[in-house]
């Protein structure tokens, strides 16, 4: 089959490699794609969120299955246009990909459905008076959020009163999340460890895949301000068996069946992100799609062929109860830029891919990097890269990543350099 994803970060270099090694999968194009997705296929010039020239990318590539990264073209409503002329495409339509767009929606939903989540309420900015009195009336920490997509910098746990007033003019008086803050929502503050758990879904039936860890904050022990993500390792232990039986009966089930009741069928890939409290596994949020670092981490555990899985997603026809998973564990450490998540520069030219990709069992993946005029690799964006090892063991897995770290060089590199430390210890507990 021909394939055509959509994005171009690390999560789509990483889709991109897994439908590269899928036996069914002939032809793979990428729009707009990367450095690291131009060596798997062919690059479309593109962008992701450009509706009516993805549907003319389909027809002229006689593309058989579209499958959409971001979470930016999945809420404009790009998986609708290409669906409703008869296409098949990986991802929610924009009225089921509102769980990732508005945590308003979002939240009212899992209150309507009972899926246990933090207790909330929801402001909309022309009433922030009355969300600043709300504000002095509850404990702290506390949660103010911004209810529209965010690039994932629109959550703030706050300390202090103080510290939830600032987040909230940020919000609704300096708009610094443009239109995102009409709505803001404002949550208890939750306690325990996150995962990401990801489901596969054709709007009815839906598979697992493998529970992962992601590393949000910018400093090692988590401490600092909120990344896209800094790395990621699976399986993660802390999401046991027992809960992740938990997890579907509780979270996943009530979801698909609350969204296909209210007329909006789930279909593509439910992102659950998760808090397990001691009240049990609770939702912190939804998102639309895959998590970039953890698809780099979920898919090379996936022993199907994933263009196989993919296509039986689009065509609602998802047969097994279950994803093959390969034995082992992986895990991906983010390379950023000096300076992310705020200010950094681009530009730096980058050194070792090739020596880090020779530590075996590792491979990089592409996400802010671009080609110079004269061909040499060079930063362009926050996150740089990602080095992905697999391995027998999360251990091994860390090392051999590390050890693909060490090879790769650029002005500012940044890297956590406490990645799987939580699993780790999970495993030494055990
Ligand atoms: P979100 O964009 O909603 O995923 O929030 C980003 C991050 O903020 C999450 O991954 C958590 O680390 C943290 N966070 C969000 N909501 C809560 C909450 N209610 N309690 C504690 N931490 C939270
Ligand atoms: N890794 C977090 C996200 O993709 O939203």
């Amino acid at each position: 089959m021909r394939i055509l994803i959509l994005g171009s970060g690390g999560r789509e270099h990483a889709l991109a490699r897994a439908f590269a090694a899928s036996p069914s999968v002939e032809a793979l194009f990428v729009a707009p794609g990367n450095p690291g997705t131009a060596a798997l296929g062919t690059t479309l010039d593109v962008a992701a969120t450009n509706g009516p020239a993805v549907l003319d990318l389909v027809a002229t590539h006689a593309i058989d299955m579209t499958v959409i990264g971001p979470e930016q073209p999945l809420v404009d409503g790009v998986a609708d246009r290409l669906r409703n002329a008869g296409h098949a495409v990986v991802g929610p339509s924009q009225a089921a990909a509102r769980l990732e767009g508005s945590k308003a929606f979002a939240k009212a939903f899992m209150q309507r459905c009972n899926i246990p989540t933090a207790a909330f309420k929801t402001f909309s900015a022309a009433d922030a008076d009355a969300a600043r009195a709300y504000l002095d009336a509850q404990p702290v920490p506390i949660v103010v959020k911004a209810s529209g997509l965010a690039g994932g910098k629109g959550a703030f746990v706050c300390a202090t009163r103080q510290e939830a007033h600032d987040a909230l003019d940020a919000i609704v008086e300096d708009r610094a999340f443009g239109t995102a803050g009409d709505q803001i929502v404002i949550e208890e503050f939750m306690t325990g460890e996150e995962a990401s758990v990801f489901a596969l879904t054709d709007g009815d039936r839906y598979v697992l895949l493998t529970p992962s860890q992601d590393h949000k904050a910018i400093g090692e022990g988590g401490v600092g301000p909120n990344t896209g993500g800094m790395g990621a390792y699976a399986p993660a232990p802390v999401v046991s068996g027992g809960r992740l039986t938990t997890i579907c009966r509780t979270i996943i089930e009530p979801t698909l069946a609350g969204m296909a009741a209210e007329g909006h069928p789930y279909q593509g890939i439910l992102y659950c992100g998760l808090m397990m409290t001691d009240a049990g596994p609770k939702v912190v949020e939804f998102n639309c799609r895959l998590g970039d670092p953890e698809a780099q981490v979920v898919l090379p555990l996936i022993a199907n062929d994933v263009g196989d899985l993919f296509m039986q997603v689009a065509q609602g026809e998802l047969r097994g109860t279950a994803v093959q998973a390969r034995d082992g564990a992986a895990a991906c450490v983010v390379l950023a830029s000096g300076g992310y998540p705020t200010d950094y520069e681009t530009g730096f030219p980058i050194t070792g891919i090739e020596d880090a990709e020779t530590v075996e069992g590792v491979h990089v993946i592409h996400a802010g990097t671009a080609r110079a005029d004269d061909g040499t690799l060079v930063t362009a964006g926050g996150r740089v890269c990602n080095v992905v090892g697999v391995a027998d063991t999360l251990e091994h897995a860390l090392e051999r990543a590390y050890r693909g770290v060490e090879a790769i060089e650029f002005e500012g590199k940044t890297v956590r350099r406490d990645i799987g430390q939580k699993g780790l210890m999970h495993q030494t507990a055990e």
